[in-house]
This record gives C-alpha cells, sequence and structure tokens, in this order.
C-alpha cells in the first residue's frame, strides 16, 4: 500500500461528521421500518437486515475514528490521554450495544419486540452521536491551527 497522505484535524472532523448524517440517516430508516412493521407494511426480515447492515456500519466508524481521530485528538492539547481513554470506553460501550440490542431484534419473533429493540439502538446511538459532537468532534479539538507553523521550517 502506498503512504498515505496524513489527513488534516479538520478533513478529519469532515469525515467524521459526514459519517454521522449517514448514520443517523440509517438510523431514521430503521426506525421508520420498525413503524412500518407495527403496520404491516413492512416486512420482520427487511428491518431484521437493516439492523445488520448499521451494526457493521457502526463498526467501520468507529474503526475509522480510532484510526484517525483518536491520535490526532491525542495531540490537540495536554488532555489527551484521558480523551483517549474516555473515546475507547464510549466505543466499548456502543459494541456491548449493538452486540446486545441487533441480537435482540434478530432474535425477536413479535413485531413489537423488534421495534421496541430497534427504538432502544436508535435512542442510545443518536445520543452517542451527539454526544461524541460535543466533547470530541469540534473546532476545538479538531481544527488545524493547532498544528505550530514551524513544524514545517526544518
Ligand atoms: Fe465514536
Ligand atoms: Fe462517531
Amino acid at each position: 500500500m502506498p503512504d498515505e497522505e496524513p489527513m488534516l484535524p479538520s478533513e478529519i472532523r469532515e469525515k467524521v461528521l459526514s459519517q454521522h448524517r449517514e448514520i443517523e440517516a440509517m438510523l431514521e430508516e430503521l426506525r421508520l421500518g420498525a413503524s412500518e412493521l407495527l403496520q404491516g407494511l413492512e416486512t420482520a426480515d427487511r428491518v431484521k437486515r437493516a439492523a445488520t447492515a448499521l451494526r457493521g456500519i457502526l463498526e467501520l466508524h468507529m474503526a475509522f475514528e480510532e484510526r484517525y481521530m483518536a491520535p490526532a485528538i491525542r495531540e490537540a492539547d495536554g488532555f489527551g490521554p484521558e480523551r483517549i481513554r474516555h473515546l475507547q470506553d464510549e466505543h466499548e460501550e456502543q459494541r456491548a450495544d449493538l452486540d446486545r440490542l441487533v441480537d435482540a431484534i434478530r432474535d425477536a419473533a413479535k413485531p413489537q419486540d423488534i421495534a421496541a429493540a430497534v427504538h432502544k439502538l436508535v435512542d442510545i446511538l443518536k445520543k452517542d452521536i451527539d454526544e461524541e459532537e460535543r466533547d470530541y468532534v469540534n473546532e476545538d479539538l479538531l481544527r488545524d491551527t493547532l498544528v505550530p507553523s514551524d513544524t514545517f521550517g526544518g
């Protein structure tokens, strides 16, 4: 693999934010699917498949954040190591929530049970995204001016 061009903090921030918007769109679709399932307008199978796909997307998203966002945050200020620990704890919790709730969605037989687990999952993930943007994915932490200009001077 050729050397990757290092991403600027602002580029990392933009990418994470655009992934968040895509994930939120998926969450809304999943929530809508669960409502339609209750009205007999959607099949349990399709809702279950959407939930499984969401788990895969979230896993890729968290891996991206751990690979690119975490190093940028670490260098942002003196609280880097604590923030990284917090980010990792949050991701561990999200992975546990995803495992538990996507399994619950997959194993549920009744539409009501599927819809209840979908709503719980959507609420948790939306809250996580909001908190993450408040704590990390913002211009205070991920901005290019934090790179000292003399870094390029030699
Ligand atoms: Fe995250
Ligand atoms: Fe995220």
